[in-house]
């Protein structure tokens, strides 16, 4: 077997694939890609929502079949590419969806399904142990601590040392950082570039130009399905230059021209909320006005935009919309929804787009309730809010009667953001708006909601995105211990200074 152990002539590029597609029925997904990925780095895939990604390392990991193409590793062209035989072969996926076992420890969730066999035939299952041990205890995770009192962070470590520990060589990461905060997205960089150091390969998926250029060695940017280019060396690599190649043309910054809300009667008005992780005095916001919410996980940005909304519920507190009096938080969705209140959830997947559904009907869904209180169901003007949104959310489909789970990641975000704009809301609340959303939609969705405010509507922008709040908010609120720390508003508002601020 000697000969079989010497480097073949491009050993130094551990996966190959050559002119892969995949169709489903009219939908080109991928056209002819080639992509070479060089042992032991860090490969960047960057691309519009829908350009073939998640398509793409589907194949590679064997979830999907191709429809012509081949993938080799080590030089070698592979016959059979199931889950199956690209694990074996040590080519992972690493979901999103943590793969994780909350009632068990983290060592054992490393074990899972993992069914070696010792000389005699039998598992040593000690040795397994003291092996999951070591390698989780270099990770900074506790081998006995239960897997679900894991934060999101050492979920993520815990998901790609399980991929490592079962034998992968080539681990792939589809938008890991989504849900990360700031410091979290470091924690886990550094991980990977130590991993990188003992010779994994990484393929990593992200929307945000600046964590390629942080992280990766090499990228390869997909456009509509093919391949439309990349460079082996970052290095050489601009912000502006990835944009371009992502969208095929240079990219405009959204920059919202932040207005003075002082002296204004205010739309929103909250008074000694109390809830978990909520502990506020009082806050006000003008019609017309984008306030964010930002601070860290527990801090209460998140949890009193969903008190708002009657997602989580309170202990005390008031608002007062408008000329109305000062009534209780309301008690439930329904109620928020009543009162003009509309919510768009960051966990898209749990609280957002109803799959098999129609794009058309999803985004008609809430408004309807509002309609059909007059009595009938008015279609035509339906149709005209399916299209608007559709159109304006710039939906990548067939067209809007196509159901929902057929769609990119991102995709089915903007629908369940255009459903919620088609309410029409008096205030709305985005949470993380622009999370999985490619870099030039995410100008759009920012453009759209900066429009929308312009119409008098108040809005609440929970967010981990310094950039995104920069660009967008006339007020940044930084929570901590459920209550405003400090605000940033108008000509104070950097990136710096906002950066510095939520790390403090
Ligand atoms: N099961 C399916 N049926 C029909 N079309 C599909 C199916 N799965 C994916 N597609 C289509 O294939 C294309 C590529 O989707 P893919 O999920 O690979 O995009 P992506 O680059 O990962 O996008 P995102 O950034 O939004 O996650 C999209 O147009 C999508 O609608
Ligand atoms: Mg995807």
């Amino acid at each position: 077997m000697l000969h079989n152990a010497r480097p073949a002539p491009e050993d130094d590029f551990i996966l190959r694939v050559d002119n892969l597609s995949k169709s489903y029925g009219a939908v080109h997904a991928l056209r002819g890609v080639s992509i070479a990925v060089r042992r032991g780095s860090i490969h960047g895939l960057l691309g519009e929502n829908g350009a073939g990604k998640s398509t793409l390392v589907g194949i590679i990991s064997g979830q999907h079949t191709p429809s012509g193409g081949t993938i080799a590793l080590n030089g070698r062209v592979l016959e059979n590419t199931d889950v199956r035989a690209m694990e074996e072969a040590g080519v992972f996926l690493v979901t999103q969806e943590p793969m994780i076992v909350d009632h068990l420890s983290a060592a054992e969730n490393l074990m899972l399904g993992i069914w070696p066999s010792g000389p005699g035939g039998f598992v040593s299952w000690r040795r397994l142990n003291a092996d999951a041990a070591r390698m989780l205890e270099g990770s900074g995770i506790n081998p006995k601590a239960r897997a679900g009192r894991l934060d999101a962070v050492a979920r993520r470590k815990l998901n790609i040392l399980r991929a490592m520990f079962s034998g992968g060589k080539v681990i792939i990461l589809d938008e890991p950082t989504a849900a990360l905060t700031v410091t979290d997205r470091r924690v886990l960089f550094d991980f990977m570039r130590r991993l990188k150091a003992e010779g994994v390969t990484f393929i990593f998926i992200s929307h945000y130009n600046d964590e390629i250029l942080d992280i990766c060695d090499a990228v390869s940017v997909l456009r509509d399905g093919s391949l439309a280019g990349g460079s082996d060396d970052i290095g050489a690599m601009t912000s502006e230059q990835l944009s371009e190649l992502v969208l095929g043309r240079g990219l405009a910054l959204f920059q919202r021209e932040r207005v003075s809300h002082d002296g204004k009667a205010p739309l929103v008005s909250l008074r000694g909320v109390v809830a978990e992780h909520v502990d506020l005095a009082a806050l006000d916001i003008a019609p017309g006005e984008i306030v964010g919410f930002t601070g860290l996980p527990g801090a209460g940005a998140k949890e009193l935009a969903r008190a708002i909304f009657g997602l989580n519920p309170t202990r005390a507190g008031t608002i007062r919309l408008g000329d109305a009096a000062a009534v209780a938080l309301p008690r439930d969705p329904s109620d928020a929804f009543a009162a003009g209140i509309a919510y768009l959830s960051d966990d898209r997947r749990r609280e957002g787009s109803v799959s098999q559904m129609s794009i058309a009907d999803n985004i008609a869904m809430s408004s309807l309730g509002s309609r059909s209180r007059a009595g009938f169901i008015d279609s035509a003007a339906e149709a005209r809010v399916v299209e608007r949104y559709f159109q304006a959310m710039g939906i990548k489909a067939p067209g809007p009667q196509v159901a929902v789970d057929t769609l990119s990641g991102g995709n089915q975000q903007k629908v369940c953001l255009g459903r919620v704009l088609a309410t029409e809301p008096r205030l709305l609340i985005v949470d993380e708006p622009t999370r999985g959303i490619d870099i030039g939609v995410k100008q759009d969705v920012l453009r759209i909601i900066d429009r929308l405010s312009r119409t008098g509507v108040a809005v609440i922008m929970v967010s981990t995105d310094t950039d995104e709040l920069v660009r967008a908010a006339d007020r940044i609120c930084i929570f901590e211990h459920g209550a405003i720390r400090e605000t940033l508003s108008g000509d104070a508002i950097s990136t710096e200074r906002l950066r510095r601020m939520v790390q403090a």
